[in-house]
């Protein structure tokens, strides 16, 4: 059941601090976010993933504020509660602190987020900063980041290195120094994720990392059986959606083919005594 209590950063670290589960999940579009706010999930990320979920791309980085901005507004409009956290893009925050600032306060201003999500660390974290300091909360994403995938060698789990263990947790401390309300962990070992979490005040979300962080998230379409082709171990399927909508959409085929859809129930009739009028009115136009 869902509560009616509006999510802020500080409900997310309050839940963590008693030892209560965050659970997040993306989506990409106002039903989406009604439904997961209906389920009672704490925060939705309309995550730079809406690139491979909803609009067809390869990776994230073909993503663009504009499309982030439709994607988040949708999303703002269904769900009200949840603490709505968007994705800044690929190229929107690299640049300088003058861009980082400037697109973050468009994600609220304009569409309605509640807080933005950036990836990694370095010049990162004077991003994260700065956003902060103009007064936009700010989430973290260690470990997998796919916007630099390339430059990790490809999307494997990070961290499976003493020497990359520790710089992974040195990032997420100096996050947490930034002011981010959380840190995403994606794909890190489980050992590993679970001393980032001891060692943070703020709430870790996971994703493939583990049962110890203090939440966990999940695409929208990987959790509901909506994904085509390769799924990360990570993934549990909580549904087959796609085959459902797929048998759905056959059975219409099948309808209009067979025309039993549209029905009685299903169809408009004129007025009463307004039939005979109109056929009279046909009859006499093709009579002249
Ligand atoms: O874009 C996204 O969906 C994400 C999650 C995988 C954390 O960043």
């Amino acid at each position: 059941m869902s509560s009616p209590q509006k999510v802020f950063p500080g409900t997310l670290r309050d839940a963590a601090d008693r030892g209560r589960k965050i659970a997040m999940v993306t989506a990409y579009d106002a039903p989406s976010a009604r439904l997961a706010d209906r389920a009672g999930v704490d925060a939705i990320l309309v995550g730079d993933s809406a690139a491979m979920a909803v609009l067809g791309l390869d990776s994230t980085v073909g993503v663009t504020m504009d499309e982030m901005l439709v994607l988040t507004r949708a999303v703002s409009r269904g769900a009200r509660r949840p603490l709505l956290v968007a994705d800044l893009p690929f190229g929107a925050y690299q640049v300088s602190n003058r861009d980082a600032v400037k697109n973050a306060i468009r994600f609220v201003r304009d569409a309605g987020a509640d807080a933005i999500k950036v990836e990694g660390a370095g010049t990162t974290i004077r991003r994260a900063a700065a956003i902060v300091a103009a007064g936009v909360p700010v989430m973290g994403h260690l470990g997998l980041t796919p916007q630099t995938a390339t430059m990790l060698g490809g999307y494997h789990p990070q961290g499976r290195t003493a020497t990359s263990a520790t710089r992974l947790l040195e990032d997420a401390r100096t996050l947490e120094t930034a002011g981010c309300l959380a840190v995403v962990l994606e794909a890190v070992p489980a050992e590993v994720a679970a001393r980032v979490t001891d060692a943070l005040r703020i709430p870790t979300i996971g994703i493939g990392s583990g049962a110890h962080c203090d939440g966990q998230v999940l695409v929208w379409h990987d959790l509901l059986g909506l994904t085509a082709g390769h799924l990360p171990r990570f993934v549990k399927q909580y549904a087959q959606l796609g085959d459902q909508i797929v048998a759905a959409i056959e059975a219409y085929v099948a309808d209009v083919r067979a025309a039993t859809f549209p029905g009685d129930a299903h169809t408009y009739r004129m007025f009463s005594g307004e039939l005979p009028v109109f056929q009279d009115a046909i009859n006499e136009r093709s009579d002249t």
